[in-house]
């Protein structure tokens, strides 16, 4: 470990493989940061119970699903430590400490859960752990200690909360136990669906995997959603809010920008179809893709150095999770 480096936290919910927009939301940071950062990253999987309660056994093989995600866009295991939620005993220990700090109201007040609940029409049935889930998330980052936490927009408000807890314990312990941490939102905080629903999810069925193989991104790419006025080549288009034109700049290269800038140029004047542009982009994507499939391959061919990355993350992290709380119970004079 190299003390003289800040912590970088961040961490994924194991319900499936990561796509796309969590590239550029946070796994293209997370791979920037790597050498700067004393890096940490977690499988929240207690966290995905929040959806999978009724199937929990699927939660391990996405753990490792997620763990070659991270691994085949670039992160480097001598570098990075990756763990688990579930084996740290210690997080929920803090997590519990950290629920005492945050009100009732305060809990259901927060807009991630809240767009949740109505995004999934939860109404009033919920779980318990679901309201709690920010409070296990904030646990996670500050049993590290994390000063930077990569994450798409939608975790901001577990962010503001981590900070709130830093605060609040750290007032009650009379010291300052933990920093506060700070939210590093990615080039694209949100990527739009290739249904044209301003957000890829996969219970939405408009992601592109990082793991897609090249037939899957150009059936994907050729159902993408453009503008559906226009019926006919010679129609004129709309670049604006288009997910064809919005992948273009997100995903094409400095080399790629001239063709995308006279794309847009002709599809405003009714010049060019979508099926050219459609191809171009599907170029696009399997160069950002296809140097993912190798690196995924040799962790896939070695299951046993995967599981030795998590083992020694696991070990390693707990070690340090263990004096985080050591040092809370002695600031708190707990008696034991
Ligand atoms: N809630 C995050 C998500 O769904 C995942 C997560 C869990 C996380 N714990 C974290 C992210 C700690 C950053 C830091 O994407």
């Amino acid at each position: 470990m190299n003390n003289s480096k800040k912590v970088l936290l961040t961490g994924d919910t194991p319900t499936g493989r990561l796509h796309v927009g969590h590239y550029v939301g946070t796994l293209e940071n997370r791979v920037k940061l790597q050498d700067e950062y004393d890096t940490y990253i977690l499988s929240a999987d207690l966290h995905a119970l929040t959806t999978l309660s009724k199937s929990p056994q699927i939660i391990g093989e996405h753990t490792r699903q997620v763990l070659l995600d991270n691994l085949a866009v670039g992160l480097d295991p001598k570098k990075v430590t990756f763990f688990v939620e579930s084996a740290i005993p210690e997080i929920y220990e803090l997590a519990a400490l950290f629920s005492m700090y945050v009100t009732h109201s305060e809990a259901l007040r927060n807009p991630t859960v809240k767009d949740e609940i109505k995004m999934k029409s939860l109404g009033d049935v919920f779980s318990l752990g679901f309201v709690n889930y920010p409070i296990y998330q904030v646990a996670d980052i500050l049993c590290v200690k994390g000063e930077l936490v990569p994450v798409g927009v939608d975790q901001l408000a577990h962010l503001e909360q981590s900070r709130e807890i830093a605060r609040a314990v750290n007032t009650a312990a009379g010291q300052e136990i933990f920093p506060e941490p700070k939210p590093l939102v990615g080039r694209i905080g949100k990527l739009v669906g290739t249904d044209g629903n301003p957000k890829m999810g996969k219970s939405l069925g408009n992601t592109i995997y990082l793991s897609e193989s090249k037939e899957e991104i150009e059936r994907k790419i050729k159902g993408m959603y453009t503008d559906p006025k226009r019926v006919h080549v010679s129609d004129r288009g709309t670049v604006k809010g288009n997910p064809m034109f919005i992948y273009l700049d997100v995903f094409g290269t400095d080399q790629d920008h001239p063709t995308i800038k006279d794309f847009k140029e002709k599809y405003v004047e009714g010049k060019v179809g979508d099926v050219e542009i459609k191809q171009y982009l599907i170029g696009v994507m399997e160069r950002l893709i296809d140097p993912f499939r190798e690196k995924r391959k040799y962790y896939e061919e070695n299951p046993k150095l995967v599981d030795k990355i998590i083992k020694d993350g696991n070990i390693k992290t707990r070690e340090i999770v263990v004096k985080t709380l050591d040092e809370v119970k002695t600031s708190l004079k707990f008696f034991s």
